[in-house]
């Protein structure tokens, strides 16, 4: 569903990423780990075209995104590829990025309408179905400043939904919210998952990582540490430095 091959990345000049490889089966639930600075964000930022990377290429549905060092097609190819990933992926950020001054509906209904050119009469009763599904089914008159921080991610979750996407990536989705806001986040991408979709969430939630994964990525500075089930990484660590990142959490 999504293969990251021999992935390179720098940032002026400083390496992050060194031919790092991952593959990202249809269905499956990643969660990426590791401290602050590893990586995490950037590699989803890689995946759905918000970031450049200079080598490698990554795929998603068949549709592939080259390093700038290596492609040979122009730019109206490129443009044509990034708009073709950002249909097939939805991303949820860390601060929700909802638009102010639009009602939750709209900003629901904004993508769909004008860059996919859905009718406005689909894509309404589509933004009331995916409201439905993070709950929030009475709120799509109000405006995002009225809204809880929880209530204003599972809109951002909604919005990302509303161009049915195929994968859904999620930048740490709850690390803005009060804690008391925190579970029902959790427990609307724990049923998304459920349904099937294939997701990569890049989290410092243990539990929830632990619960949710089909696998766990630990990433530190820029390299893939350790890979596997959650068991393995949460209760049978191999690599000194996923146990040394992990025990600051099972204190
Ligand atoms: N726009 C940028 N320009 C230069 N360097 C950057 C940029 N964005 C990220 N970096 C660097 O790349 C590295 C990885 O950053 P990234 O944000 O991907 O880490 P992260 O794992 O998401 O961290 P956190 O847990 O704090 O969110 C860091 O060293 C960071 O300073
Ligand atoms: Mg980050």
């Amino acid at each position: 569903m999504i293969e990251i091959c021999n992935l390179s990345k720098q940032y002026s000049r400083q390496p992050l990423f060194k031919g790092l490889h991952l593959n990202v089966p249809k269905g499956s639930v990643v969660t990426l780990i590791g401290p602050s600075g590893s990586g995490k964000s950037t590699l989803l930022r890689c995946i759905n075209g918000l970031e450049t990377f200079q080598e490698g290429h990554i795929s998603v549905s068949g549709q592939k995104l080259y390093g700038i060092n290596e492609q040979n097609y122009d730019k109206a190819q490129i443009n044509q590829a990034l708009k073709n990933i950002r249909r097939k992926v939805g991303m949820v950020f860390q601060q929700f990025n909802l638009f102010p001054h639009m009602t939750v509906l709209h900003n629901i209904t904004e993508a769909p309408t004008h860059v996919l050119g859905i009718s406005r009469f689909e894509t309404k009763s589509n933004a009331i179905s995916v409201l439905k599904k993070v709950h929030l089914e009475g709120k799509a008159e109000s405006h995002p400043g009225q809204l809880s921080g929880g209530e204003q991610q599972r809109a951002a979750i909604a919005r990302a939904l509303a161009v049915k996407p195929e994968t859904m990536l999620f930048d740490e989705p709850t690390s803005s919210l009060d804690p008391e806001m925190i579970e029902e986040v959790l427990a609307v991408i724990k049923e998304l998952v459920s349904e099937g979709m294939t997701t990569i969430i890049a989290t410092h939630e243990m539990g929830f990582a632990r619960d949710v994964s089909t696998h766990v990525v630990f990433l530190d500075k820029g390299e893939i540490v350790e890979y596997g089930s959650p068991k393995d990484i949460f209760y049978n660590p191999k690599n000194d430095r996923t146990r040394a990142f992990l025990s600051r959490f099972m204190k």
